[in-house]
């Protein structure tokens, strides 16, 4: 029996032959029989015209100067690609950043649906999972959960929170306005706070009412001055703002560590051009650095200015890189007697709105081994006492936020988390304007499909539905607290494992 293959050679070869034919005996029964055949005419000449050009005088895809039309196919297969494998090919846990069964447990918990799955975990149970110890004797009563910022330098202005999963920086900008107003109004049903990212003047979060986390990137967007550096007059004015309950300067982020923010030309609408005080039509890059910070003196300097004119508790976010600077960051910290109110983690796994590949895939140290460091880091300084830790990188559920709490975090921070809550199906256009959700997109005709409100209730729901969870499992390991947390309620089958258990 002779084999049946696809060969695309043939197939574009009489192709090619077939439609000029189409199109003259087309032609010829429009002239001889009837008009209407002319239809035919127009169509195939059509093909037969656009199939000389790409064979002939486009030079820039070579699949179709060699196969023509056909070549095409190529292309619109590979386009779609990504979704014949989402929905038909790939096995529930093979996807990434996320796979099917993780958005699954993030949408349950969003829709207040029932989360439990039967027959067996999808995970490997392979030497490099890191896994919680439980107790034979689990703890009743929870002691509540309570971190509060601010209260080591003894300000007035402390914040206080009493769940442990925060809605993490995503900026107006990379999020359109319903996505940003669903998540801020699902902070304030959840009692949870919201940071705003790098986006410039926060007009959509403070609209809805919840408490804020105001974030400076190195543009510092909505407090800078022409050249780039602190307003100081601005940021004083907004921090008088009530609802503005931290500020977060952000050094670098998981994903691109090392680059600044990038907001892509496509997203840039003339709000968001006047909110960010940057011009349409070109790609926003944030610097790499603060201009105010060039060594680990001046960072601290920069710091101490920002808790002096904010009045607020105030917090540094980094993604772990060389060891040794945020050692000598920290022994810079004890020199000045300035400490930060919190250090804001993010692993290398962490997400973004837009970034190079490259910086995605290979820069920075991933959150687990990276949180132990800085915890050993400042445990050995002896400032483990003076600021919180807040942790991110694809802490999306119960399990993995209990890890990184005994790992020394004191907090987590999830973007992802909510956006999955508000909907996301993981399409990967977050930096194209496309997002068929209508969450990372400013095209009105694409925000229509997200309703705010029922959005922001599966925001709320979400919240709720993880501390639940985290109380059950904190149980499980015979705590009342997230304080009783720590290494020896993990089962870490060898350091390594921290690396690649994300
Ligand atoms: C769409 C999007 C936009 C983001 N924008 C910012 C930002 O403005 N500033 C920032 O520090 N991090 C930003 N991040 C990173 C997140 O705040 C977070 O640190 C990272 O995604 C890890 O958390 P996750 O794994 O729960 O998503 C963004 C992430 C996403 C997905």
């Amino acid at each position: 029996m002779p084999r049946l293959a696809i060969n695309l050679h043939k197939i574009a070869a009489v192709t090619n032959v077939v439609i000029p034919l189409l199109a003259a005996l087309f032609i010829f029964f429009g002239v001889r029989n009837s008009k209407w055949y002319h239809i035919g005419s127009v169509v195939f000449g059509g093909l037969f015209l656009v199939n000389v050009y790409l064979m002939n005088f486009q030079v820039k895809y070579a699949v179709l100067r060699n196969f023509g039309i056909i070549g095409q196919l190529r292309y619109m297969l590979e386009s779609i690609g990504p979704e014949f494998r989402q929905y038909l090919y790939l096995s529930d846990n093979e996807e990434r950043p996320f796979n099917r069964t993780e958005r699954e447990e993030v949408y349950s918990k969003s829709k207040n649906e029932d989360s439990t799955s039967s027959f067996g975990s999808q995970n490997e149970f392979n030497e490099h999972e890191i896994k919680i110890r439980h107790s034979m004797f689990p703890s009743s009563g929870y002691g509540g959960y309570k971190v509060v910022f601010g209260e080591e330098r003894g300000i007035s202005n402390i914040y206080a929170i009493n769940k442990p999963a925060m809605i993490s920086a995503m900026s107006f900008g990379a999020l359109g306005e319903s996505a940003v107003r669903a998540l801020a109004r699902g902070a304030k049903k959840a009692g949870i706070p919201i940071n705003t990212g790098e986006g410039g003047y926060p007009k959509y979060h403070l609209m809805e009412g919840p408490n804020i986390i105001f974030q400076m990137g190195t543009a510092k967007f909505g407090v800078r001055n022409e050249d780039g550096s602190l307003n100081e007059y601005k940021l004083r004015k907004l921090s008088e703002n009530p609802q503005i309950k931290m500020i977060e300067i952000k050094f670098s982020q998981g994903a691109k560590p090392g680059k600044g923010g990038l907001l892509p030309k496509e997203k840039i609408t003339g709000e968001i051009s006047s909110l960010r005080r940057v011009p349409m039509g070109r790609d926003v890059v944030s610097p790499s650095h603060h201009i105010e910070c060039k060594d680990a003196k001046t960072t601290v300097e920069f710091i101490k200015r920002v808790q002096d004119v904010s009045q607020l508790p105030v917090g540094m976010k980094l993604c772990l890189g060389d060891e040794s600077e945020f050692t000598d960051l920290v022994k810079e910290m004890k020199l000045q007697n300035v400490f930060p109110d919190y250090v804001a983690l993010d692993g290398s796994q962490g997400g973004t709105g837009a970034a190079p590949k490259s910086f995605m895939d290979d820069v920075g140290v991933p959150l687990f081994p990276a949180l132990r460091s800085v915890q050993n880091i400042l445990v050995k300084g002896g400032v483990r006492d003076k600021m919180k830790i807040v942790a991110s990188g694809k802490l999306i559920n119960p399990g993995k936020q209990i890890i990184a709490l005994a790992l020394g975090a004191d907090v987590v921070y999830t973007a992802r988390g909510f956006m999955l809550a508000l909907g996301c199906i993981q399409a990967l256009q977050c930096n194209k304007n496309t997002c068929p959700v209508g969450i990372t997109t400013q095209n009105p005709g694409l925000q229509k499909g997200l309703d705010i409100e029922e959005k922001a209730e599966r925001v709320k729901n979400y919240a709720v539905n993880l501390e639940k969870e985290f109380k059950e499992i904190l149980s499980a390991t015979g705590s009342k607290s997230y304080k009783d947390l720590n290494e020896k309620k993990l089962y870490i089958p060898e350091i390594e494992a921290l690396a690649m258990c994300e």
